[in-house]
């Protein structure tokens, strides 16, 4: 990715999309198993990475960790064998949320871990808490101090451990320290979003025994050692929602190839019941829409409710739905940064609270220069310059960057009139 960090995307809406989109893969499935690469001391290859700036700075951190990482062609080999520090950097840690899964990864081959607190989108406080008070269950010892957190699980032993909410980075952490802790570990109410499914997949096939991925209880079953694998993650269903989405709002016809059926169930569901045509089979979903759209209410959840990543982005669609439509935000607070650039394209959404989102239908979005807020609403904008009458300039695309691989290619090559302004090319 060889962008600027002010690059703005202009959008000149009307344009309909029709054709065939091959998926990216899932920059939530990827980005953990970068990280848990470093448990062994093997090689592995991780297959058909995406070009996203969030893979890009995971690759920086692990770098400085003392992984070896090359490129051949859309594979990553990561090199763990000469990894000699537990420390992730701080300023890259602050770069994205994704640097706390190294905690689980860290402690597990090294017994002993330090981390920043982490960064990311500005979606809400995120804490960490459930992932400090799990491993204080397995008897990991951790001290706080003004540079963060060290943890130190010499004396880690398996035991029970209940989540009080299924959260996905806190799974992904327990279940990486576990995997070579001598016992049995057993996770009740863990996250069971695809991405978690398909890490512990990862992690068994590198030797690791994880039962239960994807249930609502995971038993991890300690080993000594993991070996290097070459592995291909799962395509991302936030990006196949996205230009079902997309397809949807611009009247137009899409077949997307892998495209996550399955995962995007609660999607699918929604429009269909709104008016859009969807066709299954295997993992291709053709998505077409010709009549008007009625209006809905949704509420986002853990899997496999409707997620929170694709609320941002239906948040357009709704706004030219006939009637009035409800979102209710109950996975983070803060997620409705978009509405505020939305209503400046014309839309009507108000705020009952920070949870709850009034949308009234029938809007007609204008052009306008707007700013992207985070990844997913960054995306919700473009959408919305795709059916906006005139030009849409959106500012600090690195937002989007960070989980779409070049969203510009992806719907100008399905006829969208976008393109990327960048002032200064030089690589980041
Ligand atoms: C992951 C995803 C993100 C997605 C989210 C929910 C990655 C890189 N990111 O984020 O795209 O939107 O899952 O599906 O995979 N919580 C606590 N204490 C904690 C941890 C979480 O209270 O210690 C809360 C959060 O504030 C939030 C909820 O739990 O309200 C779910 O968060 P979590 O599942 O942990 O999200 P992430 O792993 O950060």
């Amino acid at each position: 990715m060889n962008y600027c960090f002010n690059d703005k995307l202009e959008i000149v809406g009307g344009n309909r999309l029709f054709g065939t989109f091959k998926n990216q893969t899932s920059k939530n499935a990827v980005l953990p198993i970068m990280s848990a690469s470093i448990m062994t001391e093997g090689v592995v290859e991780i297959r058909q990475v995406p070009d996203i700036l969030d893979v890009k700075n995971m690759k920086k951190i692990l770098r400085k960790l003392g992984v070896k990482v090359t490129k051949k062609k859309d594979s990553l080999l990561l090199d763990s064998s000469k990894i000699s520090r537990f420390q992730v950097d701080e300023n890259l840690s602050k770069t994205m949320r994704s640097s706390i899964f190294l905690l689980g990864a860290l402690l597990s081959r090294f017994k002993e871990a330090h981390i920043t607190f982490p960064g990311g989108c500005k979606i809400g406080n995120r804490p960490i808490d459930l992932h400090i008070d799990a491993l204080k269950k397995l008897n990991v010892k951790v001290i706080e101090d003004e540079s963060g957190f060290f943890f130190d699980g010499r004396s880690a032993k398996p035991n029970k451990i209940k989540l009080k909410i299924p959260s996905v980075g806190a799974t992904e952490n327990i279940v990486q320290f576990a995997v070579k802790l001598k016992g049995k570990t057993e996770i009740f109410n863990p996250a069971r979003e695809p991405e978690v499914v398909d890490l512990c997949n990862f992690l068994n096939s590198m030797g690791a025994k994880i039962v239960g991925a994807g249930t609502k209880k995971i038993t991890i079953y300690g080993v000594d050692s993991l070996f290097g694998i070459q592995y291909t993650p799962i395509k991302d269903r936030i990006v196949s929602g996205t230009i079902m989405i997309a397809t949807a709002l611009t009247k137009g016809k899409v077949t997307i190839i892998d495209g996550c059926a399955k995962e995007n169930e609660s999607l699918i569901k929604i429009l269909s019941s709104i008016g859009c045509k969807i066709d299954l089979e295997n993992d291709i979903i053709k998505v077409s829409r010709e009549g008007e759209l009625k209006n809905i209410n949704i509420v986002t959840g853990y899997f496999p409710k409707f997620p929170t990543d694709l609320q941002s982005i239906i948040l357009p669609l709704l706004c030219v739905a006939e009637g009035n439509s409800k979102v209710q935000e109950l996975v983070f607070e803060n997620r409705f940064l978009i509405a505020k650039e939305l209503n400046r394209m014309g839309a009507n959404i108000s705020l009952s609270n920070a949870h709850t989102a009034l949308v009234r239908g029938l809007s007609a979005p204008r052009g306008r220069t707007v700013k992207a807020t985070d990844l997913r609403g960054g995306a919700g904008l473009v959408l919305a310059g795709l059916i906006a009458k005139g030009k849409t300039i959106i500012s600090d695309v690195h937002f989007i960057d960070r989980g779409y691989d070049h969203i510009e290619h992806m719907l100008s090559s399905l006829g969208a009139n976008i393109r990327r302004v960048c002032q200064k090319q030089k690589s980041r």
